[in-house]
């Protein structure tokens, strides 16, 4: 296994691991600095593209987003999301894992799901395709999006997907909204870290979607923290430039040749 993934593994019990969404090279050059994993999330699909859901993204779609995000990252794990149906069995999980690998030169892919994936997992990992696991909420097939591990078999089969999970050979689980306790459990319980959406502080580590921090998407989720209000920042600066390009302010004898 990679030296950067045995190194993600170490840090379970020592060090947070910090992560985050990126779909572009611009932002992946930024988060290369401050993260241990750069996700190239299917979150893209309702974030950039305004779909309804994440099965709607394309396996090209998110190939090319990933080419992008590659060329920002020097030292950063990157980790590609297999969107839905490109892994409805092990062969077509293969084939496609494959295929993303290779044109994108990512070092993971990661894929939704506990028992049902199980096998798939398995085949991944025998032919050298380290994965990334994701439990809990899972927007790919879930009908609604609430948080998980209210009730009893819930909470039972999320353990039980996760202890599947580490069988199978994942290098670490995404937790995504699921309840704190249920989480904290979870993360005592196998060896790969947890990496945390909405699933509280007992997890080894967190990720967030990257425009959600930055307060670039208006809507309110409960699980984030804007850490900045790029909106208002982008408002002004249009509002300039509109108001200079009509006062004919700009361009200025520096801006011209
Ligand atoms: O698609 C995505 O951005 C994700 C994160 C929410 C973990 O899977």
């Amino acid at each position: 296994m990679k030296k950067i993934i045995l190194d993600l593994k170490k840090k379970k019990n020592k060090q947070k691991i910090v992560s985050l969404t990126a779909y572009s090279k611009n932002v992946a050059s930024i988060l290369d600095n401050y993260c241990d994993i750069i996700l190239v999330g299917d979150s893209l699909a309702s974030v950039l593209y305004n779909y309804k859901s994440t099965r709607e993204v394309s396996l090209d779609t998110m190939i090319n987003h990933s080419k992008s995000v590659r060329k920002g990252i020097k030292k950063t794990l990157m980790v590609v999301d297999m969107p839905h149906n490109t892994y409805r069995n092990s062969k077509e999980a293969l084939k496609n894992a494959k295929k993303i690998i290779s044109k994108t030169r990512c070092d993971a892919v990661k894929l939704e799901g506990g028992k049902k994936v199980y096998e798939i997992i398995k085949t991944l990992i025998r032919n050298k395709i380290p994965v990334m696991g994701h439990l809990g909420l899972l927007p790919q097939s879930d009908k609604t999006f609430k948080f998980k591990g209210k009730k009893k078999s819930e909470r039972a089969k999320i353990l039980k997907d996760a202890l599947l999970l580490e069988k199978a050979g994942v290098f670490s689980i995404v937790l995504e909204c699921v309840e704190s306790s249920l989480a904290k459990i979870i993360t005592q319980n196998i060896k790969v870290p947890t990496i945390g959406i909405g699933s509280s502080k007992y997890c080894d580590g967190q990720i967030l979607v990257f425009d959600d921090l930055i307060g670039l998407n208006p809507t309110h989720y409960k699980f984030v923290k804007k850490y900045a209000n790029i909106r208002n920042e982008i408002s002004k600066a249009v509002s300039n430039y509109s108001n200079e390009v009509k006062k004919i302010k700009f361009p200025n004898k520096k801006n011209s040749y």
